[in-house]
């Protein structure tokens, strides 16, 4: 009797220890914070964090719980991630703006490094080679070193093309996602091919789809935002197929670029560059590609980024403009006339800019009220940093709650109206606001900003301009303001409407 008792006994303590111990450890690296003065917040559960908890809108629920409990900038741990989210403006111009040089690098994000090494524009780390890169970008998309073609011409002529498409429908009832991204993607093939499409081409059909597909798939969207964050549950479905569908959307869309390079290596005029291909294939000349980022690939990464970046956020814009119009009738009623009475015979202009101020007041409205990218886009740290009392050691991923900003009561007074008006003085006149922080802001601040704005400025004044907006007579549904997909970013649910033209 003597012996199995003393085996049982070390048996229970070596259970009791071996739980001490593990309880310890998950401890240790879960629920620990990282540094005694690490911003306070949500650890979640082992394995996967916060990321249960979030609900439908990850950014309404990190806002409440940094406005119950933890403070502006609170951590939510992510997957295998510490994250800091920063839930007010003070605080994210702070970090990226006051502190640009810490902060001014992305994650490691290992789905898009699978197919784009450290390359590319959007998920790159912040270093030297990138950022030369992205300075000759930014001036490139000004319209510098690619012809004599204007920035603004090239995007009114695919406005007059999205006019034509609209007039060709003859009032019928029709989701214009296509259309619309269609001609989205034709403004970024004109700049970066110095081409356009038929919006009947087929190649451009699939490219567009793919693109849609990429980020903003219905069923896909959320599975590849959590794998952005947590890349080992790739493995499980529906992960597996999400990045399955997005790998082979990406693939479909590197071959389409790569084409278009070898064109226009084949074809290019040293000394009348038109597209942003040929302005980099002409200062690739003057770099070693060993020594910078100016070689094929990076090129090759860099189309495929502007194409993604700058095709499903501007086009849901633009149809998230029309479910406004549809909610407001009266409002589309004051913005024609104002376009009427300001350009007159004229396709409207940014020169009639200062006396359009009621449709600026319109956008500017559009992108606080509904914020395409709530979460922005993930930064980090490049050092140990200390912002507002608490310590962020390196390497965290930083998160702007831009959707926080656009819906501070302290800010705005009944934040979720839609209310153009706040954003008119007493004298009538359009306040610019530096707090409608759609595009981010610091080292990484959206590299197509200044497109994306002409972009959507151009395009709705003419369309409201041009047209009558109805909801679809079969349904009378009116699309909610408040309501749509959201995962790498805020797009609507499809819909349907009525482009009527104007001209009788
Ligand atoms: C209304 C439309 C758009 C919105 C709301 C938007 C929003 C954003 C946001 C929030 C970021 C992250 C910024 C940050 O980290 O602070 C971003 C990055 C970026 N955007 Fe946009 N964007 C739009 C249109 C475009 C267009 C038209 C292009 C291309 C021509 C573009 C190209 C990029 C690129 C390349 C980046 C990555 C920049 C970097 O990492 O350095 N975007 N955008
Ligand atoms: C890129 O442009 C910024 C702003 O003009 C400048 O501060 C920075 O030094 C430039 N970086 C490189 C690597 O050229
Ligand atoms: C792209 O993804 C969608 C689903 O998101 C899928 O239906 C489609 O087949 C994919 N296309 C390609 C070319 O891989």
């Amino acid at each position: 009797m003597l012996l199995p008792e003393a085996v049982l006994n070390n048996l229970g303590v070596s259970v009791l220890i071996g739980l001490v111990t593990f309880c310890m450890l998950l401890y240790q690296y879960w629920w620990k914070f990282p540094h005694p003065c690490y911003p306070p917040g949500v650890r979640g559960v082992p394995v996967l964090g916060a990321l249960p908890f979030f609900g439908k809108f990850a950014h309404k629920t990190i806002l409440q719980w940094s406005r119950e409990k933890y403070g502006k900038i609170m951590s939510v741990r992510m997957g295998p991630n510490d994250a800091v989210v920063l839930n007010d403006y003070d605080t994210i111009i702070e970090a990226f703006v006051k502190q640009h040089l810490v902060f001014s690098s992305r994650p490691p994000i290992r789905m898009i490094r699978e197919f784009s090494g450290d390359f590319g524009l959007g998920f790159c780390p912040g270093n030297k080679k990138f950022f030369e890169v992205r300075n000759f970008t930014s001036k490139v998309l000004r319209g510098f070193g690619m012809g004599r073609i204007e920035m603004e011409i090239r995007v009114s002529d695919v406005a007059q093309d999205l006019v034509q498409v609209f007039e060709s429908l003859n009032g019928k009832a029709t989701n214009i996602r296509m259309t619309v991204g269609a001609m989205v993607c034709n403004v970024i093939s004109s700049v970066v091919l110095g081409k356009t499409y038929d919006i009947n081409d087929e190649n451009m059909k699939e490219i567009v789809h793919c693109i849609f597909n990429t980020f903003g798939d219905k069923k896909n969207s959320k599975y590849v935002m959590i794998l952005t964050f947590f890349y080992a549950m790739r493995h499980i479905p529906p992960f597996k197929k999400a990045r399955k569908m997005f790998l082979s959307n990406i693939t479909k869309q590197l071959d389409f670029g790569q084409k278009e390079i070898d064109e226009h290596k084949k074809n290019l005029d040293e000394n009348s560059p038109g597209d942003f291909i040929d302005a980099f294939l002409i200062e690739m000349k003057k770099h070693s590609p060993t020594d910078s980022w100016f070689h094929e690939k990076q090129l090759l990464l860099s189309v495929n980024a502007l194409f993604i970046a700058g095709t499903e956020t501007t086009t849901s814009t633009i149809l998230w403009a029309m479910i406004v119009l549809l909610n407001y009738p009266n409002l589309q009623y004051i913005l024609h006339k104002e376009l009427m009475t300001e350009t007159g015979e004229v396709n409207p202009s940014v020169k009639h800019g200062d006396n359009l101020p009621l449709l600026q007041a319109f956008i500017q409205e559009l992108y606080r009220c509904i914020t395409i990218a709530p979460l922005g886009l993930q930064r980090t740290n490049t050092e140990d940093v200390e912002i507002g009392g608490h310590f962020i050691p390196k390497n965290t991923v930083i998160l702007p709650n831009i959707y926080a900003v656009h819906n501070d009561p302290v800010i705005w007074t009944e934040p979720s109206k839609f209310d153009i008006y706040r954003h008119i003085d007493k004298d009538g006149k359009f306040i610019h606001s530096k707090k409608v922080i759609p595009f981010g802001v610091g080292a990484r601040v959206c590299l197509g900003k200044k497109l994306a704005q002409l972009e959507v400025f151009i395009f709705l004044a003419n369309i409201i301009k041009k047209f009558e907006i109805i909801p679809d007579p079969k349904t009378n549904e009116i699309p909610p303001i408040h309501d749509g997909l959201s995962g790498a970013g805020f797009f609507p649910y499809p819909f349907k409407v009525i482009v009527k033209s104007r001209r009788g």
